[in-house]
C-alpha cells in the first residue's frame, strides 16, 4: 500500500495508545497515519499487563474490538491480598456499586487493534527507521523516516507520539519546554508465563521475601511474578527456583491452589514512576508510555494509555467535527490530572505490598499497620477497589 503523501493526524508508534486513537479516529472520519518502528510480530511479542477498566473495555468496543473481548475476557469481581499467612478478599463489585475489572491480555487488545486497522485499510507503516518529527512550532508539522533505503515524509496537521517511553517523540520537545518527574523502585519483577490452570481471582502477595502476583490470562494460562533484586538475571531464576519462591510468599491456601509447569516466558522488568509535563508542544501530542510510567502493581498502564486516549480523540474529533479547539487545548491538563491519581495509586499499591532494602526499622511496621487496616476497615477496601476499577473519566 502506497503511503500517501499527507494525511491529518501521523501517529508514531503502532502500541496500544497508537493503534487505539487511529481506530477512535479513523471510525469518525479523520485520516491517521501509524508509523512504527518494528515489526507487527514484535509488537506482539511484548507481554504486559492484561486487567482493563471499564472504560478500556468500553474504548476498545468503540474500536471495534468489542467482540472477541467479549467472548474470551474474564470478568473479576474481587481481588485477593495475601499478607501474614491468610489471603483476604476485597470484593471489588460490591465495593464500587457494582464495578469490574475485565482480564484480557495486552497482546490480544493490540492484535485485535492490528485486525480493525487492517479492515478498514487505515496505512500503517512498520519498520519505519529513524523517525524524525519537522516544523512542530509551525502549522504544517511533518514527519520523516527511512525505509526500503529511501527517506519519506508525511505532512500533516498534528503529530501524536504514541512510541512509549524510549521513543523519539518527547524526545523532540525542546528541554525548556517539558518537565519530568521521576521515582525509581529499587527492584524489579520477574515474571512467568506457563500455560497451567489458573486460579479464579488475582492474588497480590506481600511477604518478607519480597512481593509476590498471581495473575492470569486465560483459565489455561497463568502468569506469575516474584519481586527480585534488579542485579538479578533470568538465567539466575530456573524454573524450579522460580516456583519455590512463588510458593514461599503466597499464602498456604493459595499455594495449594498454584498448579506449576514449564515457563514458555521469563523476563525481568525494573519498576519506575515517570510523569513528563506538559503533553503537548505546539502541534505534537503525548499519550501512554511517551507520557508517563506507573510500576504495574494494579495494571495501569495500558488503562491510562487508554484514558489519554480518549481525552485527545475528543481534542481532535472536536477539532475536525465542530472547528473548536477547547478539548485540544484542555488536552494535557485533563490528562495530567487522571495521570497523576493513577500514578498515586500505582506508588501506593507498590509500597504496599513490596519489601524495599536499606529502609529503618520504622518503615516495616508501618506497612504492617496499613495493611492490616486494609483488612479490617471497609472504607480502606473501598478506597483500594474505587482506584482499581479506574476513577471516572
Ligand atoms: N519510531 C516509531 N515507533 C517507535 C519509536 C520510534 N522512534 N520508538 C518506539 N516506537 C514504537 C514501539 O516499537 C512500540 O511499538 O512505539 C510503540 C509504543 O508502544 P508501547 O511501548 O506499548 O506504548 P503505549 O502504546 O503507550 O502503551 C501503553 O501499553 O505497552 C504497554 O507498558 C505499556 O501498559 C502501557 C501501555
Ligand atoms: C498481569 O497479568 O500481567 C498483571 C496483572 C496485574 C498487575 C500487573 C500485571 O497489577
Amino acid at each position: 500500500m502506497t503511503v500517501p503523501a499527507r494525511t491529518q493526524v501521523a501517529i508514531i508508534g503502532a502500541g496500544p495508545a497508537g493503534l487505539l486513537l487511529g481506530q477512535l479516529l479513523q471510525l469518525r472520519g479523520i485520516d491517521t497515519v501509524i508509523l512504527e518502528a518494528k515489526t507487527p510480530d514484535y509488537v506482539l511479542g511484548r507481554i504486559r499487563a492484561g486487567v482493563l477498566e471499564e472504560i478500556t473495555v468500553r474504548k476498545l468496543r468503540e474500536a471495534g474490538c468489542g467482540e472477541r473481548l467479549a467472548r474470551e475476557g474474564l470478568v473479576h469481581h474481587g481481588t485477593g491480598i495475601a499478607f501474614g499467612g491468610a489471603l483476604h478478599r476485597i470484593d471489588i463489585q460490591g465495593l464500587t456499586g457494582g464495578k469490574v475489572v475485565t482480564v484480557y491480555g495486552q497482546t490480544e487488545v493490540t492484535r485485535d487493534l492490528m485486525h480493525a486497522r487492517e479492515s478498514i485499510g487505515a496505512h500503517t507503516v512498520y519498520e519505519a527507521q529513524d523517525v524524525q518529527l519537522h516544523d512542530l512550532t509551525s502549522t504544517t508539522p511533518s514527519v520523516s523516516w527511512l525505509k526500503d533505503g529511501k527517506r519519506h515524509t508525511l505532512h500533516c496537521d498534528f503529530i501524536a507520539g504514541c512510541d512509549g517511553y524510549h521513543g523519539i517523540s518527547r524526545a523532540s520537545i525542546p528541554k525548556d519546554s517539558i518537565r519530568s518527574f521521576e521515582r525509581v523502585y529499587p527492584f524489579g519483577w520477574l515474571g512467568v508465563m506457563a500455560d497451567v490452570p489458573s486460579l479464579p481471582e488475582l492474588v497480590y502477595a506481600h511477604h518478607e521475601r519480597g512481593f509476590a502476583l498471581c495473575s492470569l490470562r486465560s483459565p489455561t494460562r497463568s502468569r506469575y511474578y516474584v519481586q527480585v533484586p534488579l542485579t538479578d538475571t533470568v538465567d539466575q531464576w530456573s524454573d524450579s527456583r522460580f516456583w519455590d519462591e512463588l510458593l514461599q510468599r503466597v499464602d498456604p491456601l493459595t499455594a495449594s491452589r498454584i498448579v506449576t509447569g514449564p515457563s514458555i516466558e521469563k523476563s525481568i522488568a525494573p519498576l519506575r514512576s515517570f510523569v513528563a509535563e506538559p503533553l503537548r508542544y505546539n502541534r505534537l501530542f503525548l499519550a501512554g508510555d511517551a507520557a508517563h510510567i506507573v510500576p504495574p502493581t494494579g495494571a495501569k498502564g495500558l488503562n491510562l494509555a487508554a484514558s489519554d486516549v480518549h481525552y485527545l480523540s475528543e481534542g481532535f474529533i472536536s477539532h475536525y467535527r465542530e472547528r473548536c479547539d477547547l478539548a485540544l487545548d484542555g488536552y494535557s491538563q485533563r490528562a495530567l490530572a487522571r495521570i497523576w491519581k493513577a500514578e498515586r495509586f500505582s506508588w501506593w499499591m507498590t509500597q504496599l505490598l513490596h519489601t524495599f532494602p536499606d529502609q529503618d526499622s520504622f518503615a516495616p511496621r508501618l506497612q504492617q499497620a496499613e495493611l492490616q487496616y486494609l483488612i479490617s476497615s471497609e472504607t480502606a477496601q473501598r478506597l483500594l477497589a474505587e482506584n482499581y476499577v479506574g476513577l471516572p473519566t
